[in-house]
């Protein structure tokens, strides 16, 4: 028997303090696409994503609502859910962190962290910013606010500490020795900056409210949020429990693997705290970290004081109400947010581009490409796909499909979504410039079937090949495409011999604003 690899991919856990926007869609789609593209290479995969819901953060709006945090994490977490839900993601578990088996880990890896000696008690002095959940040095206050913009406040109080100052040395090894642990590569430096600078212990407790987990041993006490929420990543495998077959499998034997995507005002998160009581819990290190940039509006930061955040939901609906249906308006949804920026950049959502980037690159691309090639096909020869291996001019861009695939893997291995999409979007113009250059149109014309049939069996194949690489983009699409060529995932370049396409639709509907 072969043995599958594993590979294991998490999004952020949501803070339930308010509802879903852009930003987490967009670390949720990207994650799914991964996903998706490793289940294509044969990895067995596990995708978590989930809800982050303890914090002062959390309690202050369940309050301000005058809802128990319980009933009001349990509104919205179901928003979450559903989110992924519409947003048709191929998650295999949603964890939230008021769950027993999550608090069970939370407190397993307290006790490890106490027994190797990374836990004392003291008193915590110092900024806080509910905002980010985050304590802030001195030195870190810009006129009188966290670097993030968030309000800080003079907290004093006692707390358990982690000794984070022991992991200094430790987490610049890890740096060193494994360059890939933070992604994209320009990210590091700001990781190593930090980190270098010096690193005091955390407090990693509160008692000034109790809307967490609690301490093992000091009932007054409740976890950080961070140290909480960053479990999360072992407690869906079912950590706890250190041989729980999902623990062993998606955490300890995985291959390029486990990576956490994050947003980048969380990397610090991530990189440095996570590994660190990784290494104090004695426990296994994920294999990278990945931060993305952030998404404004029409050049604007989003915030919710200026009232400009970006609603996935509000953002469907709009694609449905200019022709869309619902399958077309996810992937066109899900297409932009991948392609438009490479994963890393800070971006810019305005529907202007939108619309262009979909019209140009799949309603006039691959959508024309798709729409007079099997419409030919369906009308000539009965519909069947015919041998193409006489073919033997050099001009056949079915020679270059290899290329592309091999050009597209490399580009998602290294998390570069819009170059993968742009070799696709590359290969379906040259074959536009084919069927333009053949006019298989006139061929019949001219009473020249089995070149004509011939032309446009090589673009059936090159579709199919479209088909095939494009689907953790644009699963609905492609899967539509595939249905009309009868091609299965098992696909390999030049099988379509024989084959009777189904009657072809237009896949890709072209998108016009509608002014009103
Ligand atoms: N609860 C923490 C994560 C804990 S993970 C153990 C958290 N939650 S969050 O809901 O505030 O943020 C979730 C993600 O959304 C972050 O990765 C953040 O970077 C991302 N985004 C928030 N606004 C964004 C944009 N405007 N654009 C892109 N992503 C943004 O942080």
């Amino acid at each position: 028997m072969i043995e599958m690899k594993n590979f294991y991919i998490t999004s952020p856990i949501y803070y339930v303090n308010d509802v879903p926007h852009i930003g987490h869609a967009y670390t949720s789609i990207a994650c799914d696409v991964m996903a998706r593209f490793k289940r294509l290479q044969g990895f067995d995969v596990r995708f978590l994503t989930g809800t982050d819901e303890h914090g002062q953060k959390v309690e202050k709006s369940a309050l301000a609502r005058g809802l128990d945090p319980q009933e009001f994490c349990d509104q919205v977490s179901q928003k979450f859910r559903e989110l992924t839900q519409i947003l048709q993601l191929s998650n295999d578990d949603f964890i939230r962190t008021t769950e027993a088996r999550h608090k069970i880990c939370a407190q397993e890896i307290w006790r490890r962290l106490e027994k190797r000696g990374y836990i004392y008690k003291g008193v915590y002095e110092g900024w806080y910013a509910v905002r980010d959940e985050a304590f802030y040095g001195e030195d870190e206050i810009v006129d009188g606010k966290a670097p993030s913009g968030a309000e800080v406040v003079w907290e004093k109080q006692e707390s358990y500490f982690f000794k984070l100052s022991a992991f200094q040395e430790k987490l610049l090894m890890l740096y060193e020795a494994a360059p890939d642990f933070v992604l994209p590569a320009g990210k590091m430096s700001e990781v190593l900056s930090f980190v270098k600078s010096g690193l005091k212990d955390l407090s990693i407790s509160r008692n000034t409210f109790s809307w967490g987990i609690k301490i093992p041993n000091d009932e007054n006490h409740i976890m950080y949020v961070w140290l909480d929420a960053l479990t999360n990543y072992i407690s869906a495998l079912g950590f706890a429990d250190e041989n729980a077959p999902l623990y062993q499998k998606f955490w300890c034997n995985t291959e390029g693997s486990p990576i956490h995507i994050v947003g980048k005002d969380i990397l610090r998160f991530h990189a440095i705290y996570w590994p660190a009581f990784l290494m104090a819990a004695d426990l296994p290190l994920p294999h990278s970290v990945f931060a993305h940039g952030w998404w404004t509006n029409n050049g604007q930061k989003i915030s919710k004081s200026v009232g400009n955040v970006i609603d996935p939901l509000k953002e469907l609906e709009w694609l449905r109400a200019i022709g869309c249906d619902n399958e077309v308006a996810l992937d066109y949804f899900k297409y932009f947010l991948m392609r438009e920026v490479p994963f890393g950049n800070d971006g810019d959502y305005n529907r202007t581009n939108f619309l262009a980037r979909i019209n140009s690159e799949l309603a006039n691309n691959i959508g024309n490409l798709a729409q007079r090639s099997l419409s030919m096909i369906y009308k000539n020869n009965n519909g069947e796909i015919v041998d193409i291996s006489g073919y033997k001019d050099d001009d056949n861009p079915l020679l270059l499909a290899e290329k592309m695939r091999e050009n597209f893997v490399k580009n998602m291995q290294n998390f570069a979504y819009d170059k993968a999409i742009y070799e696709v979007i590359n290969f379906a113009t040259i074959c536009n410039q084919f069927i333009n250059d053949k006019a298989p149109w006139l061929l019949k014309k001219e009473g020249k079937e089995k070149e004509m049939n011939e032309i446009l069996s090589i673009i059936a194949n090159c579709l199919a090949e479209i088909s095939v690489v494009l689907e953790p983009f644009l699963p609905n699409l492609m899967r539509r495409l595939q249905n009309i060529l009868n091609v299965d995932k098992g696909f390999k370049i030049n099988d379509l011999n024989g084959v009777k396409i189904s009657e072809p639709r237009a896949l890709f509907p072209r998108l016009e604003e509608i002014i009103v």
